[in-house]
């Protein structure tokens, strides 16, 4: 594969800057599946990172080290202001795209409040863009490769083009990208479309979702579509699905440890009679936790016999907590799990153990690998790298069982293995839940090795290598075509 040096462009690094009580930094690895999947990739692309570091500092002497700590690691900070946080962050992407790539529809409600707003949160989105756009331009030299990420950055595209017309420039979603249907009601659809169709290649995670892309740039712009992409003014934009991978080798290392092993057995030992089920989901309405829950709770009330039998241990990552939706989530999940551990808890033994915070990675791999049963629920997920660590961490002779969504990306890709579930109805889920807790040996082994086998060969590397090298190919093509 070739390698160029390669700028990555997303809205977050992947660290994130707190300041400590005594003033000094506090830099911790970023959650979500976009980090996870480019740090696996990080190792063998020269790369320079471009994104927020989380943190809101003052232009000064301050800003100036927290840079060049950043800049030895080859991360370019990105200082967006207060209001650009506000406004672009929470309000435009997190309120409003997010949202909707994820089929929820904008919330009226919230709306009423902030229609006065909606107009200044687009206004900062362009604005953002813009200083994404800028910061790349700035450690941009002839013949890089630019790659932009996820649905913070659909403007950057367009306006790299238009500072730079022979750059090579790439577009990957990270979310799902809905039915056209869903898409249009987005009230500044056009403008979006317009400036990700200017990057060579649009990548996408599955087929269905890069299929609804297309769709939507001829339903709403009335461009050509062919099965490879979209006939812009002049040109043609390439799109298509490269879906994600994790890097493997880094949770199967881990495991040989002795940190890793010293926490698997801790874990054995508290759990010792019990059959573990396990959830990893960053806090975010997409991820379906209450009704994970709530299934929990049915299986728990049809077969009273499981009571002390199994546990549920629930990671909640807090995410994104300035946006009221989310805030709204947390009360509504720690009010479920009350009740339920009030319900069928006794001394001693509580049926779910719900952690708000984020994991080390030592810990993280040591509970997928106790794991029996791996329960993601998720309403609409892009891929949903959880699910891929999870089959990592297992082994022929302990292997668990994925109850996995069929609305995450990864249903699509190691669904074969997973025992499939629609995760808004909870009765299916609760018998799912029973089938994987009294699965034959054989046929947990069987869908492990299913499952194990993708994991191990579509790895986050093998998705930048075909992007990548998919991206040469088509900008090379463009230049022929001029
Ligand atoms: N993760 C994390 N901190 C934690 C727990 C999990 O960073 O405390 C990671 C997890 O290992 C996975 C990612 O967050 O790589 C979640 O990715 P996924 O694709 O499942 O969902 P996303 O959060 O991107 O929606
Ligand atoms: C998802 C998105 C990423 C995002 C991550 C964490 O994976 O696709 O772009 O970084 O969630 O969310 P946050 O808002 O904290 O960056």
């Amino acid at each position: 594969p070739v390698r160029e040096s390669l700028i990555i462009a997303a809205n977050r690094l992947p660290v994130s800057v707190k300041r400590k009580a005594d003033g000094t930094w506090d830099v911790r690895p970023s959650a979500g599946g976009l980090v996870s999947a480019l740090l696996g990739v990080r190792k063998t692309y020269g790369m320079t990172w471009i994104g927020w570091p989380g943190i809101f500092i003052e232009p000064g002497p301050e800003r100036d080290s927290l840079t060049a700590t950043l800049r030895r690691q080859n991360l370019l900070p990105v200082y967006l202001t207060k209001s650009q946080v506000e406004l672009y962050y929470n309000g435009y992407c997190n309120n409003v795209l997010w949202s909707l790539f994820h089929y929820v529809p904008l919330n009226f409600e919230a709306r009423l409040n902030q229609e006065t707003n909606m107009t200044a949160q687009w206004v900062a989105y362009k604005e953002a863009n813009r200083v994404f756009a800028d910061a790349i331009m700035s450690v941009y030299r002839d013949g890089d490769i630019v790659w932009a990420h996820d649905y913070h950055l659909m403007l950057v595209p367009e306006m790299l083009r238009q500072d730079v017309e022979t750059m090579k420039i790439g577009w990957f979603l990270h979310t799902p990208f809905p039915s056209s249907e869903i898409y249009r009601m987005l009230p500044m659809r056009e403008a979006l479309l317009h400036g990700c169709l200017a990057a060579d290649l649009v990548g996408f995670h599955t087929y269905d979702y890069a299929r609804h892309f297309v769709s939507a740039t001829s339903r709403i712009l009335g461009l050509e579509a062919t099965p490879d992409g979209v006939e812009t003014q002049g040109g043609f934009t390439r799109v298509a699905a490269f879906p994600i991978g994790i890097d493997p080798s880094r949770f199967t290392a881990a495991l040989r440890t002795d940190q890793v092993q010293d926490h698997i057995k801790e874990l054995q030992e508290r759990f010792r009679g019990r059959k573990v089920m396990l959830g990893v989901d960053r806090l975010d309405m997409i991820k379906g936790i209450p009704h994970k829950l709530l299934a929990f709770e049915k299986f728990l009330i049809e077969n009273p016999e499981w009571k002390d039998k199994c546990c549920l241990i629930q990671i909640a990552v807090p995410t994104r907590s300035e946006v009221p939706e989310y805030q709204k989530l947390a009360s509504t999940v720690h009010e479920i799990v009350g009740r339920i551990n009030g319900r069928f808890g006794s001394i001693g033994s509580i049926p779910i153990q719900h952690l708000d915070c984020s994991m080390q990675f030592p810990e993280l791999c040591a509970l997928y690998s106790v794991t029996d049963v791996m329960l993601v629920t998720s309403q609409r997920d892009g891929m949903n790298l959880v699910s891929y660590e999870f089959v990592s961490c297992q082994n022929k002779s302990n292997a668990g069982v994925l109850v996995l969504s069929e609305f995450a990306g990864a249903a699509q890709s190691i669904g074969a293995g997973a025992l499939l579930v629609n995760p808004h109805n909870v009765t299916e889920v609760a018998h799912a839940i029973k089938e994987a807790l009294t699965m034959p040996e054989a046929e947990k082994i069987e869908r492990h090795r299913s499952s194990f086998s993708h994991v191990s060969t579509h790895t986050a590397q093998a998705w930048a290598d075909t992007f990548i090298s998919e991206l040469n190919d088509t900008h090379v093509e463009a230049e022929l075509r001029q």
